[in-house]
């Protein structure tokens, strides 16, 4: 498996602190900033938008994971590629069918940048399974897109379990994220499910940005 990445959400960064939380991130063992972006509508919540990534991207020497919780991501998507994405996810269930899915992975790699697909606590990634070499990363949301803070469902392991299995036996690159009420304790779930990159919101900003990701990264198996 590939070594764990740590992406610290900055939904929960103090922004009454913002430059000194972005040195610690910077400082910080981990690699990826994870750069939620809410619309408003597929989500009750509203977000980023590419002025503060591309500040961002200068204050940081980090992985740029942007994750687009959009009814729009094709436009979004390009959006955010010109911004300075590395990484650009967006949700399956924020397109028409997986046709429409592959190709706005095809259209996110052709500009340069890594394509994931996002399922929701209740959407299953089966129709995902035949199509993993078009993505970077999948991401499993463990909770309920929109905000930070809430509490880990342990169900949706499953589905990294099934990803997992399907990636090693096809011998693929794609990464397993998870993203939603991950700590110190459900990394360590998360991880023996067969997860590789573990977002984490409020457990790292609340508890001290480079100790927590420590404890995550010791979650490694
Ligand atoms: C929620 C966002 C998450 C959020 C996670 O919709 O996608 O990235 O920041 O926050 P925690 O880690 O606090 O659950
Ligand atoms: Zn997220």
């Amino acid at each position: 498996m590939k070594e764990l990445v740590i992406a610290p959400s900055i939904l929960s960064l103090d922004y009454s602190r913002t430059s000194e939380q972005l040195k610690e991130l910077d400082e910080s063992n981990a690699k990826w900033m994870h750069f939620d972006v809410m619309d408003g509508h597929f989500v009750p919540n509203l977000t980023f938008g590419p002025d503060l990534l591309k500040g961002f991207k200068k204050a940081v020497d980090m992985v740029m994971d942007v994750h687009i919780m959009v009814d729009n991501p094709d436009m979004v998507a390009e959006i955010f590629a010109k911004a300075g994405a590395d990484v650009i996810t967006f949700h399956l269930e924020a397109v028409k069918d997986v046709d429409a899915c592959i190709q706005l992975c095809r259209k996110i790699r052709e500009m340069g940048v890594q394509a994931g697909v996002s399922v929701k606590p209740k959407t299953s990634v089966d129709a995902l399974l035949a199509h993993l070499k078009e993505m970077d990363l999948v991401l499993i949301m463990s909770v309920e897109p929109g905000f930070g803070g809430q509490s880990f469902m342990e169900d949706t392991l499953e589905k990294v379990r099934i990803l997992r299995e399907r990636i090693e036996k096809e011998g693929l690159n794609t990464r397993i994220e998870i993203d939603g009420g991950i700590n110190g304790e459900t990394a360590k779930l998360a991880v023996a499910a067969g997860v590789d990159t573990l977002v984490a919101g409020s457990y790292v900003f609340k508890n001290g940005i480079a100790e927590s990701v420590d404890k995550l990264l010791a979650c490694q198996r």
